[in-house]
């Protein structure tokens, strides 16, 4: 018996699941029996008082879940922080709970209104008092954690929650003497497992399984060496007394109907308080603004969203909702985060989502100095494919040569700053490139809601079409291309060889004899496979008449390589009257650049084809330099690399047949991007055949 530790316990009196505010009281209302949950309490009491103190408070009648006393408050020393209930079926305990501390001689601190916090459910002390546990994600706010760093004089470690089961940190979670933790880490999120495993040697954690989870083995009451829990597996048991625990079983099923055990069912009141451990919250708070039609495009809960899968929390301070429909919102938004990094994390995201820290915080931006040439210094802000904006000097300068992951590198000249785009190969000792997250802003265009509409019904927002949705996207494409070409905008097409190999070679070859594009990048295959199929009839040996392999067909596209090799390029080839028709044939006739990157299982290659990759990245890039319209076709390489390089604004067209590549790049999650999982070629005749519709005088039904 350990008369140095005692308990708060609450009997059973007006016990009942009369409502569902987890999920365990789901199905349970009034399913608990009176009779069997008293008896299992007081064996719990009785097994507590063998062991240590027990003190009591009333039950109120009208608050059932008040047996729960580990959610009265959090004790250490002679202080208490109250809980603030979540849920206003639990509101009411908390007076009941605070004249009882009160009149035990303790300080009571109590959060703001509406800062829930629900006491030693959601924090636990170390039990070596090191520092406090606490948990956030479902009835607890990260924004309380600060308030129990100073009250209590702590430090406090924050661990997410995520699965709504374990929705109280002592359902998962249970430091034991000797700095062991008995815990079910699937409850927490990546981040808070890994600051688990840096707090706890492994040698000390006790991971527990789902079923002794379910049976909340965690939410066990530790005092000395015995453990005392609702139920445990033989495994469990005898993990735990490998180390030197005893665990004493005491059935606690009808507890268990309104989510609670062992360890909910007390509340240890006598926590003492040591010297060395002293206050320190890594959490952080920051405000950021956003504008534009918040509600209208779901701005506002995707960035919300995204700061609580982040592991962060928030509190929107002011929302000035537009009051016309095409008036914009604005809205400031605290976010608080466990810690630094995190806080950056979520940071990069809500800017990619065009939030911005008010201009009065951020005066000038982070700049660090390039040290070594071609290297960035770390945390550097990795830029993305929307317009940036960034702070040098206390005021907003445009970053040029917009693309996505790149750094920003400012460099000062006689006119002022500049930032650019630059890849980390390009950073040169001399200039600064802009670091954190401070002072950086994406624009993005606020559109109008009929503009928006329109823009997602023309390009369907990013989505993947179907077979059935192909011709729609045809038309729309083919309209748009025309539009393009008639305004002597500018195109470029990616193609692989699947282009060759599914007959579309020679729509391809259409649309570049009639005007429809400028540019065209793609490998050596391409090239080559274009080349054997107009000169020899087969693609990669296979005949393209008939669909059969011909005898030594696998030899041909050799053969082509040789003869090039020879002329000294694709374009002296055509000169000499060797080539005469295909995709490359039209290029050099209609004088469409084309740049033909290398890759390592390249035959040959041809002497267009650059295996300089550094070269062949910067060849890419100059022949999109303003591309209204990037077409996409079957090549997962070049599509990738060439969506890596192209600032948002750009409408993209993605076709492939494999729906992975098509939503991998239609996922950089801007509105231009459009996929299309269909087959390369037929998709090429369906657009010549409505470009012809288009430019024909005649709709095609009048036609002759
Ligand atoms: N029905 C109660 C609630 O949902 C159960 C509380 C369990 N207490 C705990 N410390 N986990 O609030």
């Amino acid at each position: 018996m350990n008369d140095s530790i005692r308990f708060l316990m609450c009997a059973p009196d007006h016990y009942d699941v009369d409502y569902v505010i987890n999920p365990w009281m789901e199905g349970n209302i009034h399913k608990s029996s009176r009779d069997r949950a008293v008896e299992q309490w007081h064996k719990l009491y009785h097994v507590l008082k063998e062991n240590a103190l027990v003190d009591l408070v009333k039950p109120e009648k009208g608050w059932p879940d008040m047996v729960f006393t580990a959610n009265a408050g959090l004790v250490l020393g002679k202080t208490v922080v109250l809980s603030r209930f979540l849920h206003k079926e639990r509101q009411g305990e908390e007076p009941y709970f605070k004249e009882w501390f009160e009149s035990q001689g303790y300080t009571v601190h109590e959060l703001p209104k509406d800062l829930p916090f629900e006491g030693a459910g959601d924090a636990l002390l170390d039990r070596e008092g090191r520092w406090l546990w606490a948990g956030y994600g479902f009835r607890s706010e990260l924004d309380a954690h600060p308030y129990l760093a100073k009250w209590l004089d702590i430090e406090v470690i924050s661990l997410q929650l995520v699965d709504e089961r374990f929705y109280h940190l002592d359902t998962c979670f249970c430091p034991l003497n000797g700095g062991y933790l008995l815990y079910y880490p699937p409850a927490f999120d990546f981040y808070s497992n890994r600051i688990i495993e840096m707090r706890v040697p492994a040698e000390k954690r006790i991971a527990i399984a789902e079923a002794d989870a379910v049976n909340f083995a965690c939410n066990a009451v530790n005092i000395d060496s015995i453990v005392v829990m609702n139920k445990a597996s033989e495994e469990l048991k005898k993990r735990l007394s490998a180390v030197g625990f005893e665990v004493i079983e005491t059935a606690l099923t009808e507890f268990l109907k309104a989510g609670g055990a062992a360890k909910c069912l007390t509340l240890r009141v006598t926590e003492p308080v040591r010297e060395e451990a002293k206050a320190y919250v890594p959490v952080e708070s920051r405000i950021m603004r956003m504008e534009g039609h918040l509600l209208d495009s779901g701005l506002i809960n995707r960035a919300l969203d995204t700061i609580v899968e982040g592991g962060g929390s928030f509190q929107v301070l002011n929302f000035n909702l537009g009051e016309q429909r095409q008036s914009t919102s604005s809205a400031d938004v605290k976010v608080s985060a466990p810690s630094h990094e995190v806080m950056e994390e979520i940071m990069t995201l809500l800017i990619d989502l065009g939030a911005v820290a008010p201009p009065q915080e951020v005066c000038d931006t982070n700049l660090e100095p390039v040290i070594q040439d071609g290297v960035a210094p770390d945390d550097f802000y990795v830029t993305t494919i929307y317009p940036t904006e960034v702070r040098v000097d206390c005021q907003w300068i445009k970053v040029q040569n917009q693309r996505m992951d790149g750094a920003v590198a400012v460099t000062r000249t006689p006119e002022g700053p500049v930032a650019k785009c630059k890849l980390l190969r390009d950073l040169k000792v001399g200039e600064s490139v802009i670091v954190g997250v401070d002072g950086i802003r994406t624009v993005r265009k606020t559109e109008s809601r009929e503009q928006r509409n329109s823009q997602e019904f023309s390009f369907m927002s990013g989505s993947v079409s179907s077979e059935r949705r192909v011709e729609l996207v045809v038309e729309q494409v083919a309209w748009e291309l025309r539009q393009i070409r008639d305004r002597g905008g500018k195109v470029v097409v990616t193609a692989g060889p699947v282009v060759i190999h599914t007959g579309g070679g020679e729509h391809l070859t259409h649309l570049i004899r009639e005007g429809y594009v400028q540019g065209l990048l793609g490998g050596n295959a391409i090239a080559v496979h274009d080349i054997e199929q107009s000169m020899m009839g087969t693609s990669l040996g296979v005949d393209m008449k008939r669909g059969v392999a011909v005898r030594g067909g696998h030899r041909h596209h050799l053969k082509i390589i040789n003869m090039i090799r020879r002329c000294g390029s694709i374009a002296a080839a055509v000169e000499q009257g060797i080539l005469t028709n295909g995709v490359m044939y039209e290029c050099v006739k209609n004088n469409v650049p084309f740049s033909l990157a290398g890759s390592i299982r390249d035959d040959g290659p041809l002497p267009d084809t650059q295996m300089d990759l550094i070269k062949a990245q910067e060849e890419y890039s100059r022949l999109i330099v303003g591309a209204d319209m990037i077409l996409m076709l079957s090549s997962m390489l070049h599509s990738i690399g060439v969506g890596n390089m192209t600032p948002a604004g750009v409408k993209m067209v993605c076709v492939d047949i494999n729906p992975a590549v098509v939503t991998k790049l239609s996922d950089r999650g801007s509105v231009e991007s459009i996929g299309v999982v269909t087959d390369v070629g037929l998709f090429l005749s369906l657009l010549v055949k409505q470009l012809d519709q288009l430019t024909s005088p005649y709709p095609i039904s009048q036609a002759v």
